[in-house]
């Protein structure tokens, strides 16, 4: 049976398929609220031959939207994007937002970045007063020197360490990188740290994404779904 999260990250990502248009170019995030999008997508693909294209973030995603039978193409062949469908990890009432739970932030920062329109699909659990309330800040860096790189973001005041596979392996990103999971406590300005993170030597990316969401899309385990838009900074 579907847990109660699991019917609000769906109730938020249906919605949100259901306001696709024919003939939008589509981010396609990734994770399992994403894929309630993919799957609602592929229905209406079926049923009333909806005309999309996707770009995936990840490699889980694109064999997930091949399976559905979803057209996929790539950001250089597109170049813009109509709308950028992503879930989060934390999403804050500035709608600022920690993602890379599922390893895939750097191409999901340039998915996102590449849109007009970026909508972010939550279940109310990600809600958060504030980021790093409840989850780590995954960054992605590159294997070599990592250790390095983790001291640099621990001078920061970000204690960190290498996100390993269940054979304690170092989990690899689709781009054969490493993440170093950091504990975010308070901060003022998150777009300085955001900054300050990714100009450390082998850092690639971080999970901040700041002032990118313009809308989040929140559903409740009744099938209930408000919108919240981006308030002006
Ligand atoms: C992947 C992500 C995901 O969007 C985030 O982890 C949320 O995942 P889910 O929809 O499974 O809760 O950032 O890198």
């Amino acid at each position: 049976m579907i847990d109660q999260r699991s019917l609000g990250k769906r109730a938020a990502a249906r919605a949100v398929a259901d306001s696709v248009k024919t003939g939008q170019r589509l981010g396609l995030g990734t994770g399992s609220t994403v894929t309630f999008f993919l799957e609602r997508l592929a229905e209406r693909v079926a049923e009333e031959g909806l005309r999309i294209v996707g770009v995936p973030t990840s490699e889980p995603t694109s064999i997930r939207a091949r399976e559905l039978g979803l057209p996929l193409g790539s950001l250089d062949a597109i170049e813009s994007l109509d709308l950028a469908v992503d879930g989060a990890d934390e999403v804050d009432p500035q709608l600022d937002l920690i993602k890379g739970g599922g390893a895939a932030l750097t191409r999901e920062k340039i998915v996102a970045a590449a849109a007009a329109r970026f909508v972010v699909i939550v279940d109310e659990t990600k809600l958060v007063a504030r980021l790093g309330a409840s989850f780590r800040l995954p960054i992605e860096v590159l294997p070599f020197g990592w250790r390095q790189s983790s001291a640099r973001i621990a001078a920061l005041g970000l204690r960190n360490e290498l996100r390993r596979e269940a054979d304690s392996q170092p989990l690899r990103t689709d781009n054969g990188n490493y993440v170093l999971d950091a504990v975010l406590g308070p901060c003022e300005d998150l777009r300085a740290l955001e900054l300050e993170l990714d100009a450390i030597p082998g850092v690639l990316e971080c999970g901040l994404f700041v002032g990118m969401a313009d809308e989040a899309w929140i559903g409740g385990a009744d099938g209930s779904v408000r919108v919240i838009h981006r308030p002006t900074r």
